[in-house]
């Protein structure tokens, strides 16, 4: 018995969504041009697949999980359940113009034809606002639209900008943010079930781990207390003797997110030889 798993095959979430798995122990081989790999140990089969289909894949049981943009759902929503998001691959669907248009707010849209791929998304986005546009939806490409005298504006997926920047476009409105998240179809047998936890076991492991620095310092025994209350670590930090009379090595788990904040306090509240390691996997 087998959990089947669909990922992007090329774009934006090929390469989080392989090293995710990775991450998570499970090796597999993903030549360019192949479209199926089998896990070398895990039981885990692994379809490599545009991901506009991802959804139709897990909805028709063909897989049993897959990892989309919310974008992708969002636009035609499917029979699947979100089990998480996963951090990664965020981005967002925004409305362009060329740069040499002046953006006169949204009520300028109306009457205006917009190229996207997204005539879903930015059609109820529209409607809730009350604006009569002319939606032309074009499978890719997007951004050439306005040049050639296609559209007015588009309405497509931004990640750096790079590719509105590098077509002469700016950003002026954001329709929807994204980012991956894990889908399964519902009905999974209870055995390839009993797979799925496992392998969400350790997507959240890897997930904590990701948000979570091991740090490391030297204080002052007087200034320990203080110091200690600063890093809750996962239960309490660890405190151990130097070899030096009077010090002690403190070592505690910190977020991400918190990082610099603390270190600030950290340094101020006397704590010196400040080391800060990442972390693989974090169970609590
Ligand atoms: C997206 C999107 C844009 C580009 C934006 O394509 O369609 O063309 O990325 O990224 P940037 O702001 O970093 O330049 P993606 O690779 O996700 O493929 P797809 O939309 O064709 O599936
Ligand atoms: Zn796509």
């Amino acid at each position: 018995m087998k959990l089947r798993i669909a990922i992007q095959r090329s774009g934006k979430l090929a390469e989080g969504s392989i090293a995710l798995l990775k991450k998570c122990g499970i090796g597999f081989s993903n030549g360019t041009g192949k479209l199926r790999a089998e896990a070398e140990d895990f039981p885990l089969e692994i379809f490599f697949i545009r991901d506009d289909d991802i959804p139709d894949y897990v909805a028709d049981s063909v897989a049993d999980i897959g990892i989309v943009g919310e974008n992708i759902l969002a636009e035609n929503p499917k029979r699947v359940e979100v089990v998480e998001k996963l951090g990664f691959g965020r981005c967002r669907l925004s409305i362009a113009l060329s740069r040499l248009d002046k953006f006169d707010g949204l009520d300028s849209f109306n009457g205006k034809r917009i190229a996207t791929s997204y005539p879903n998304i930015l059609g109820r986005f529209f409607a809730e606002r009350g604006i009569e546009a002319d939606i032309h939806e074009i499978s890719g490409s997007v951004e050439i639209a306005p040049s050639i005298g296609l559209a007015d504006a588009v309405c497509d997926l931004v990640s750096s900008g790079s590719t509105l920047f590098s077509n002469g476009l700016r950003e002026v409105e954001t329709v929807m943010e994204s980012q991956a998240v894990l889908i399964r179809r519902p009905g999974i047998d209870g055995e390839t079930e009993s797979i799925l936890e496992q392998l969400l076991f350790r997507l959240r492991s890897v997930r904590a781990a990701s948000q979570n620095k091991y740090i490391l310092l030297n204080a002052p025994k007087d200034k320990a207390g203080e110091i200690a209350r600063l890093l809750p670590g996962m239960k309490s930090p660890t405190m151990m003797p130097l070899a030096e009379e009077g010090w002690v090595s403190i070592h505690s788990v910190i977020s991400q997110h918190d990082f610099w904040e603390v270190v600030d306090r950290l340094k101020q509240a006397g704590a010196e030889g400040i080391l800060v390691l990442s972390i693989d996997q974090m169970i609590a």
